[in-house]
Parts: C-alpha cells; sequence; structure tokens
C-alpha cells in the first residue's frame, strides 16, 4: 500500500502559521534536501504566496516559482488556485485565468490544485482547461463542510463530475479541520467506489483532529496527504510530516519519505520557527488544539475574525447572540462553505444583524454580490424574503459571473506601459494592481546602474 506525501512548509505551513512571510533566501539552501525527501509533490505557491511576495517580501513570485524550480529534480511543485479568482479576491476574466494558468506551468509548476469556495465547479472549468491544455496536472477539489445539505450524494456527484472533467486527481479539501476521522473515511470510502483516480485528503491540525482524520484517510485508501515538517507543523497548520509516515510506515504503508532526510528539512526549520516566534510573527498558542470550532462548526480563524471584531467595537459581550445569528445567516444563503472571502462575509452580516437590532436592515455589498449570483451558485436555495429585498424585480445571474467580465490582459499591458518588464509583471499587475506598481517602483530603484546602460547598436 502506497501512499503519497505532499509538504506544505513552503505555503499553507507557511501560511498558517508564519503569515506567509518566508522569503525565497530563508529557505533557498534547503530546496536541495528537499527534493531528497521522497516527497510526492511539495506545495510551494498560490494560496497567499503571490500576494505576500508582491505586498511584503519585496520578491518577485515569478522569480521564486522558477527558482524553486531549478532545485527539484525529482518532487513535482505544486500549487493552490482559487479557480477564477485565481490567487486575487475578485472573479477574473477568462483570458486572464488562461494566461495565468499557462504562465505558472510555463515557469514551473506541475500540480494545479483548483478549488471555488461554492463548489461552483463552472468557476473551476477554464483553469482546468487551460492546465490540461498545457500538459499541467489538474486536481480538481471539493470544499469540505457541515451543513444540512451537504452529504455524501452531495459530494460524491461533485466527486464525479470532476473527473468528468478531466481532473487527474481529486482533492477533499477541509479548511478549517473539522472533518472527523468518520466523516473522512465514509467520504473517501464512497468516493473511492464511485470514481477513479486518486484522491488527495488536505485538513488542518486545528481541532485536533488532523492525524485520525489521516489514519483513516489512508484506511480508506485515500492516495495522499497533505502534511508539513514538524517545526511547522500544528495547530491551523497540517499534521506533521514525520508522525504521520512514522505511525503509518509501521502499518505497512509505503510514504516514500526518508526520515533521515526528513530530520535535515526539520532541523533547517526549526531555527526559522524560533526567529519567527522572536520576531512577533507567530503566535505559538496556534499550535493548542482548538476544539470550539467542533461546537459552533465554524472554522477557527473565523471566530478569531468574530471576537476581534466584537471587542473593536465594545460588543463582546454580545458574541453568544452573533454565534448564534451566524448559522442562520449561513442557512439563509444556501449554506456556503465557510472560506474564504465566504467567511468573512457572513460573520460580518452575522453581526451586523446583531448589532443593529434588526436582520437584514443593513446588507453588505459582498452578500449583495452574493445573491445576485455573483460569486457563484449557492449549494443551497438562498431565502426567498431575502432574495426578494436585494434582489427586487431584477433576475439573478445564471450564467458564469465571468462571461461578463471583459478580457483585461491587453488592456492592462496598455496601461502598464514600460512599467512592465515583461508579460509576468502584467499578470502580476492584474492580481494585485498597488501592490505590484509599489514593486515595480522599487525594483527599479535597486536596478544596479550597469543594467540600465546599453550600447549604442553598431549597424
Ligand atoms: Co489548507
Amino acid at each position: 500500500m502506497q501512499i503519497h506525501f505532499t509538504e506544505t512548509v513552503l505555503r499553507d505551513a507557511n501560511q498558517s502559521l508564519m503569515a506567509t512571510r518566508l522569503r525565497l533566501q530563508d529557505f533557498a539552501d534547503i530546496l536541495d534536501t528537499i527534493d531528497q525527501a521522497g516527497y510526492h509533490s511539495i506545495e510551494c505557491w498560490g494560496g497567499a504566496t503571490f500576494d505576500s511576495c508582491l505586498r511584503y517580501l519585496g520578491e518577485d513570485p515569478w522569480e521564486r516559482l522558477r527558482t524553486i524550480k531549478s532545485h527539484m529534480k525529482h518532487t513535482k511543485l505544486q500549487m493552490l488556485l482559487r479557480g477564477q479568482n485565481l490567487l486575487g479576491y475578485r472573479h477574473y476574466s477568462d483570458d486572464m485565468v488562461r494566461r495565468f494558468v499557462r504562465a505558472s506551468i510555463e515557469n514551473g509548476m506541475d500540480i494545479i490544485r483548483i478549488f471555488d469556495a461554492l463548489n461552483d465547479l463552472r468557476n473551476i472549468q477554464t483553469a482546468v482547461d487551460e492546465c490540461l491544455k498545457n500538459n499541467g496536472h489538474a486536481q480538481g477539489t471539493i470544499c469540505y463542510t457541515l451543513s444540512p445539505i451537504h452529504n455524501l450524494n452531495m459530494y460524491v456527484g461533485l466527486g464525479k463530475e470532476i473527473e468528468q472533467m478531466g481532473c487527474q486527481s481529486l482533492c477533499i479539501k477541509d479548511m478549517a479541520g473539522i472533518m472527523s476521522p468518520k466523516e473522512c473515511f465514509d467520504l473517501v470510502t464512497a468516493l473511492k467506489q464511485e470514481i477513479h483516480i486518486p484522491i488527495y485528503v488536505h485538513t488542518h491540525q486545528t481541532t485536533g483532529l488532523g492525524f485520525m482524520t489521516y489514519l483513516k484517510a489512508a484506511e480508506a485508501g485515500a492516495d495522499g496527504i497533505d502534511c508539513a515538517i514538524s517545526s511547522f507543523a500544528g495547530g491551523t497548520s497540517q499534521p506533521a510530516t514525520e508522525t504521520m509516515a512514522y505511525a503509518l510506515g509501521q502499518m505497512g504503508y509505503d510514504c516514500g519519505v526518508d526520515s533521515t532526510v526528513l530530520k535535515k528539512i526539520n532541523d533547517f526549520f526549526v531555527p526559522e520557527e524560533r526567529k519567527f516566534i522572536q520576531d512577533g510573527v507567530f503566535d505559538p498558542s496556534v499550535l493548542g488544539v482548538k476544539a470550539d470550532a467542533l461546537v459552533y462548526q465554524i472554522p477557527g480563524g473565523m471566530l478569531s475574525n468574530l471576537m476581534a471584531q466584537l471587542k473593536a467595537q465594545g460588543a463582546i459581550d454580545r458574541l453568544d447572540e452573533v454565534l448564534a445569528e451566524t448559522p442562520r445567516v449561513r442557512a439563509d444563503l444556501g449554506y456556503p462553505p465557510l472560506v474564504t472571502p465566504l467567511s468573512q462575509m457572513v460573520g460580518v452580516q452575522a453581526t451586523v444583524n446583531v448589532l443593529v437590532g434588526e436582520r437584514y436592515k443593513n446588507i453588505g455589498k459582498e452578500i449583495k454580490a452574493y445573491i445576485k449570483g455573483e460569486y457563484g451558485k449557492a449549494p443551497g436555495p438562498i431565502n426567498p424574503e431575502l432574495m426578494q429585498k436585494v434582489l427586487g424585480d431584477e433576475q439573478p445571474l445564471t450564467g458564469r459571473y465571468a462571461e461578463t467580465i471583459a478580457p483585461e490582459f491587453e488592456k492592462a499591458k496598455a496601461e502598464l506601459g514600460d512599467k512592465a518588464q515583461s508579460d509576468l509583471d502584467v499578470l502580476s499587475y492584474i492580481c494585485f494592481p498597488q501592490q505590484a506598481l509599489a514593486f515595480f517602483a522599487e525594483r527599479e530603484k535597486k536596478k544596479p546602474l550597469v543594467a540600465t546602460y546599453t550600447f549604442e547598436e553598431v549597424q
């Protein structure tokens, strides 16, 4: 029995614990060793890494990708992509999605894990199609959540559709760490009966379930799991790589990873962890088990956001009311999975409903856009009264929102002019305009003098 290991230290673990502040120079020296460990893949790009490179680290995210690739001779590179939102927070035009996916593969990406927050697979279709066209590995994703309408049937249906779309593998993505060992066993078992592509399970250790969930995933025949090297594991990050490999190895699974190399990798990241604690970037208290998420069935990150919001408004005594209102708002909206950006939107609306003292007296701009269908199709029916209130006589959008967006690339390229050194700069600019412009300006300043000098051409 073989089970693949994906190492998340450079992406999800980095993002979940270290606010995505790992610089290329912080980990460049360990890349050759990582390549020797026997991982199936290394999740190293996408998610918040792209934004963080431009916004905080003064790094070109494309350069980072190419550098990582140059060290990975045996290990596949993997990234996380939010479907039509790419790595940003809005829907992009199809031409932009296609160019971004193609550029990702051309610059070294092997496996693209593609998801949509609502599990509206129309929102991953363009990215999947382009990935396949460029001989990339498209991993279709099911966002896992608990609600009265989300059940095995619905998930198996999604799995079948993902397989039919041509995806080479499937990921069950439990972003909140709320999938229990039993739920995971049942889901992987059910999917294995109906689909033939490999199944990867992604969870977080937030509620303490992670190790057990992965064990049951393996027992149900999952093909791979996502873990983080132990100094970057636990809490809101993934279960530890070494621990899972140790336990599964004893049970007869071939995990592919070499424990002596894993030890070297961990030894490298231990001082990094210490540095982040000293700088105050990483608060080790997030490593504790946060079982509240199981009680409220909302992600841990969302719970702390709600509390921060209420504290800021001097209304922390209303927390219980807000926690009671949150599932009602979610039900009114047709039970969207509580993942970015829906978790924030639902939390803010629940808080507003409680603090204003009247439900939906004020409705957030994003919630209105959601009800209009601009985020995609809600998993369940939206409360008709709420729909009437937001839409009036207007009809909700039934097609894909991206089809209403005009092509963006050429326009942005013209806008940027010589500020862009390449088409990759144009892609960065479309994703994060202000951050990219600030980055280009800094890069210009740093340019060594010799590079600005050009010899006259001699005919
Ligand atoms: Co994750």
